[in-house]
Parts: C-alpha cells; structure tokens; sequence
C-alpha cells in the first residue's frame, strides 16, 4: 500500500477525481470502455463534486463508463432516501450523461430465495464487462471496505451480510435512531475488490487514524478487512493529515 497525504480533504478528492477522470479520457481514445467501482458515504463526495464539476465546465462525457456499486442496505428500496441507489443518483449519476443502463448497484429488494443467485450474478457481470479497471474506497471504523465487516474471507464473493453494531451506530444519525438501520447488507466481497487493477482508498479526519494505521501497517488479517489491501499491487490511500496521525 502506497500513502498519499494531502493538507486537506478537497485537494486530495480533486487529485483522485483527476485520476478517474484520465483513466475514463484515455478509454475513451482507445475505444474502450471504462469500469468504475464507487462508494457510497460521506468520504467520495468531494470527489464526485469535482467529476460532476468536469462534466458540466469541460465536457468530459461518462457515455463510456460502467460502473458498479459496493453495497447496498438490505432490505432497502430504491426510493428511500437513506438507499445508497439514491445517494449515488443525488451525487452523481443525475447530473452527468452515463446510459442508465450502465450504472449497477446491489439491489435491496431482491427476495431472501434469490439473492444467493443474484450476488453471484453481480460478480458475473464484473467480470463480464472485463474487470475493475478502479475501485473507490472508503473504510468504516470496523476495517471494513464495502460491507466486508470484521470476519470476511479474502476469498469472499459478493454476498449478503451482517452488518457490525459499530457500523449501524455509525449510520444511526442518518437513519434518526439505531433501531432504524437495517440488520444486513449486499456487499461486494474481499476477492471481488482485490482482482480490480487499481484501487484508492479515502479516509479523513482524526476519527480514522487508528484504524488507518491498522490496516496499512498491521498484521493481515480477517479482524481487520482493510488489511487484505496490503496484498493488492496498486492501491494508494488518499489521506489528509488527521486521517494519517497514527502512521509511523
Ligand atoms: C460505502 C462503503 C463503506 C464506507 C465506509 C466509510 O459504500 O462501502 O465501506 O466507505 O463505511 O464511510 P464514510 O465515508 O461515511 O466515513
């Protein structure tokens, strides 16, 4: 793993934007493609801000981007505004020129008798469209990237999950009351993540310094998802100096 820190947080996103941005140009010249794993969460705003940004003051077009979600609460309806399927059209998908057809996120009202077909199919279709060329990254205070909470198999797949009390009292405010957070989640796994050819990671503020800290010079292991990055090739972490405090 490879660390970036920035002095702040809306530098360090519009260097990554900046990088998504090249990657989707440089497909474009080529006639290709571009296959884009996204976040959801407070970290990629910015970062999603400034692509919108480009969009609509330099014309750079999504007409060639495919991109694929990593979780969504389950159960969940689109509509509902704490759905990650709404966040993701909130700040991105509506105001840039992606096909609809091209945008994939984890569906929350998948029936308990489908799901294992339907995540198996996601993964499918991942590898169908050629592979992540880059995965956008958060990490929650548990370790986990996705919904991949502590316990996760390097090996696992897209799946559904059971989402960490530390999560769900994280995700509380939005939700008005921990009660109100759904109990699981579909979320890409470990070995979906890791087989992207590029991944960054985001991570801001004090809050997750230690669990920075852990992932990137800790122990691999499965208490602390994150640390499995430690076996990818090509992955940076995108940090401002709060988020970086706890690194040697
Ligand atoms: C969201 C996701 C999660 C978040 C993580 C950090 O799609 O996969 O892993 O990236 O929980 O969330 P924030 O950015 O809100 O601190």
């Amino acid at each position: 793993i490879h660390n970036i820190v920035f002095s702040n947080s809306v530098t360090a996103s519009i260097s990554v934007a900046h990088e998504i941005a090249d990657l989707i140009k440089k497909k474009q010249a080529e006639g290709k493609k571009c296959v884009l794993g996204l976040a959801t969460g407070s970290s990629p705003v910015k970062v999603y801000d400034e692509l919108v940004r480009m969009h609509k003051e330099e014309g750079l077009s999504f007409k060639n981007v495919i991109t694929f979600n990593l979780d969504e609460y389950y159960p969940m309806e689109k509509q509902d505004i704490q759905s990650y399927w709404y966040f993701m059209h909130e700040h991105l998908f509506n105001h840039i020129d992606i096909p609809k057809e091209n945008i994939n996120i984890p569906d929350g009202t998948v029936s308990h008798d489908e799901l294992e077909a339907y995540c198996a199919n996601y993964d499918k279709k991942i590898q169908d469209c050629g592979g992540l060329d880059f995965q956008l990254l958060g990490i929650g205070r548990t370790g986990h990237i996705g919904f991949n909470e502590p316990g996760s198999n390097r090996n696992s797949g897209t799946r559904i999950i059971t989402l960490d009390h530390i999560t769900r009292s994280d995700a509380a405010e939005t939700f008005h009351g921990i009660d109100n957070v759904p109990r699981q989640a579909i979320t890409m796994g470990i070995r979906t993540v890791l087989k992207a050819h590029r991944i960054v990671l985001l991570a801001w503020g004090s809050s997750k310094a230690s669990i920075v800290a852990k992932a990137v010079e800790g122990d691999i292991t499965a208490e602390v998802p994150s640390s499995y990055l430690q076996l990818h090739e090509n992955t940076t972490f995108v940090l401002d100096e709060e988020a970086a405090a706890d690194l040697t």
